[in-house]
């Protein structure tokens, strides 16, 4: 009998080759996974191309739910947003997948493990170091990363191993998807000054094409997590899918940046994430009215680390969790209702409540009602201008003595 693989499997060209690569190059069979984690695939046609490739078996597992439950939602209770503009679709996904990998390994006493990234982005991280925290001792194959070969010696190779190829040929763009976004690589992409095609973008109208009339919606939050859309109450996976088709019409959720990759090369990404886009906001406006501007100020350090650890492939790294204790102490109290406004390709917050808010319009009103003592403010101004008061002092009596 020969040793196993377990290979995480798309359907795409790269890991459709892979199951070939592994069984010819290392002579182990091949046993191919494929997680649902809202990428929208035919399952079914996936595992049959599979087995004519040559698999001895296929898994097929739906984790849409826990993907939400234990990946997004931390992504949105940490405001997760890598450089300020990409949710990290790709990059939550990457460890659930590779745990998966793990998983089935075990059970079916495979000596390694196999993924199609290339040797130059930052998904091979997130899955190999996924992986050995998990269990250090399973062989990792990555024959993309190995082998090196153009999309043209790709094709080449599956044609002689009469591998079947549907719509590969005319293939422009690199995809990657899930339920919390969708991202475009290549092709006319690689050149940062081309605007971004209309044919590359799948989930959102163009704001341009967009229904001309605005639409609002609410969202409610329970411990900083979305759990309502226009008050009604909706199952995790559902709510993003439902947020993804409506943002989507009215063209929100694009996103064209400049973004640092882990190993050090700078690329132009492209992506669609409405439901991201939408939830992320409403999230960070209920924060600003819930918590004190001193949690609020250290959160947005603790937020671009766990974002920082996420994006690097560090999921399994102590520090996260550590952080993690952090972050969903402030969310406790993060319940509320947000209302935001869709137009044509623009994303507004127009109004927000809360059990839990600190707004205080007895305070805060410039009526005669307002109980906030306005002599107070004359002590707390000489006291909080001291120091600066005494340092400009000094150094207008020296500039004159000089
Ligand atoms: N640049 C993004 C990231 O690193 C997207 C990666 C998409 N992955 C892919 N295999 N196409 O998270």
């Amino acid at each position: 009998m020969r040793d196993k693989i377990v290979l995480a499997y798309s359907g795409g060209l790269d890991t459709s080759i892979s199951i070939k690569w592994i069984q010819e190059k290392y002579d182990f069979d091949v046993i191919t996974m494929t997680v649902d984690v809202g990428q929208g695939s035919n399952f079914k046609d996936i595992e049959e191309k599979s087995k004519i490739i040559g698999a001895i078996k296929h898994y097929s597992i739906d984790a849409k739910e826990e993907f939400v439950k234990n990946y997004i939602f931390r992504a949105i209770k940490a405001n997760a947003l890598y450089e300020g503009k990409y949710p990290m679709s790709a990059a939550l996904s990457r460890p659930l997948i590779a745990s998966k990998l793990v998983e089935i390994a075990k059970k079916e006493g495979a000596v390694g493990v196999a993924h199609g990234c290339t040797g130059k982005g930052n998904d091979q991280v997130r899955f190999d170091v996924t992986i050995k925290s998990l269990e250090p001792n399973l062989k990792i194959i990555a024959p993309i990363r190995e082998w090196d070969l153009s999309r043209d010696e790709e094709l080449k190779y599956a044609r002689e191993n009469k591998i079947p190829l549907v719509f590969e040929k005319n293939k422009i763009y690199s995809i990657d998807q899930n339920l919390w976004g969708r991202s475009i690589e290549s092709g006319p992409l690689e050149d940062p000054s081309n605007e971004p095609p209309e044919d590359a973008f799948e989930w959102t109208e163009s704001p341009e094409s967009a229904i001309d009339k605005p639409e609002y919606l609410t969202i409610d939050f329970r411990e900083g997590i979305p759990c309502a859309i226009n008050g009604e109450s909706l199952e995790a996976v559902t709510l993003i899918e439902n947020l993804n088709n409506v943002a989507g019409k009215h063209g929100i959720g694009r996103i064209d940046h400049m973004e640092d990759r882990l190993i050090g090369i700078k690329s132009r990404e492209v992506y669609e994430c409405p439901a991201a886009t939408v939830i992320l906001e409403a999230h960070k406006d209920l924060e600003k009215t819930v918590l004190t501007k001193h949690e609020l100020s250290f959160k947005k350090l603790v937020d671009d680390q766990w974002t920082f650890l996420v994006y690097s492939g560090l999921w399994m790294e102590p520090l996260k969790e550590a952080l993690e204790v952090f972050i969903n102490k402030t969310q406790e109290r993060l319940m509320g209702r947000v209302k935001v406004k869709l137009y044509k390709g623009s994303l507004r917050v127009v109004g927000r409540s809360s059990p839990m808010s600190l707004y205080n319009l007895k305070l805060a009103t410039y009526a005669s009602s307002t109980t906030f003592d306005q002599t107070w403010s004359l002590g707390f101004i000489e006291l909080w201008g001291l120091p600066t008061k005494a340092a400009n002092v000094l150094k207008r009596n020296r500039k004159k003595r000089d």
